[in-house]
């Protein structure tokens, strides 16, 4: 790292997030470049279990993960920003129609489109139906959460995602969020990185802004899904 006469950094950035974090992670960098300019970024998009390899590896400066790693390595986590679950189906679908909170139960008989092993999201809601005694009635496995909602789009099925992949499109789009029993899962994301591992200034610069955007990140998905305001 080099501090100019401004005592602006130049350095590299290089994170490793799980799919549900690539839709503020970009936002972050954009905001924090324009900060610090002249940090070069990289970013790779993985599921749970690949990042957890990543650490192993040594391959990134900085994580971002949802459900903080225990036995497989040890990590340094510090909790930064919501990354809400919840039920998404096709607008004006039947389930819509039920009276709220639309039973687990329901869910769990609708087709069902699921992540593949190694996803965060995956485990955390298979959790969820595990506990009800429930299993959802999976027609299909997709490794995207793109791909998941153009299936709930057209029709395939229901899913669970983190209300953050709706950013763009926002809740009145082709794909609703219905308010179900259980939900939403209110998860958090964890910066992490190794312990014991001494973090670039850089790194340690994104971590603090990233933490400090903590706020703003909650009253953005108020914006997006103003029902999340009731589960806070
Ligand atoms: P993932 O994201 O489902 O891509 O592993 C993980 C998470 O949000 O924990």
């Amino acid at each position: 790292q080099i501090a100019d006469r401004k005592g602006i950094r130049r350095g590299k950035l290089r994170l490793g997030v799980v799919t549900t974090a690539k839709y503020i992670a970009p936002e972050l960098l954009a905001a924090f470049g324009a900060q610090f300019p002249g940090i070069e970024f990289s970013m790779k998009v993985s599921n749970r279990d690949e990042i957890i390899q990543r650490i192993q590896n040594g391959e990134d400066d900085l994580y971002v993960m949802g459900q903080v790693p225990t036995d497989e390595v040890d990590v340094e986590a510090i909790p930064f920003a919501l990354n809400p679950l919840t039920v998404m189906v096709p607008r004006a679908h039947h389930l819509a129609r039920l009276a709220k909170p639309v039973p687990l139960d329901a869910i769990a008989q609708a087709p069902f489109l699921i992540r593949e092993p190694g996803s965060g999201t995956r485990n955390a809601y298979l959790r969820l139906f595990g506990e009800k005694g429930l299993r959802p009635n999976i027609v299909m496995e997709l490794s995207s959460n793109e791909a998941i909602k153009h299936a709930v789009a057209s029709g395939l099925g229901v899913s669970i995602l983190s209300i953050h992949s709706l950013a763009l499109e926002g809740t009145s789009g082709p794909i609703e969020v219905l308010e179900v029993e259980g939900f939403p899962i209110l998860r958090k994301w964890f910066l992490v990185y190794p312990r014991g591992r001494l973090l670039s200034l850089t790194a340690q610069k994104f971590l603090d802004f990233s933490v400090s955007q903590e706020q703003f990140i909650t009253d953005r998905l108020v914006q997006l899904w103003p029902d999340l305001a009731r589960y806070l």
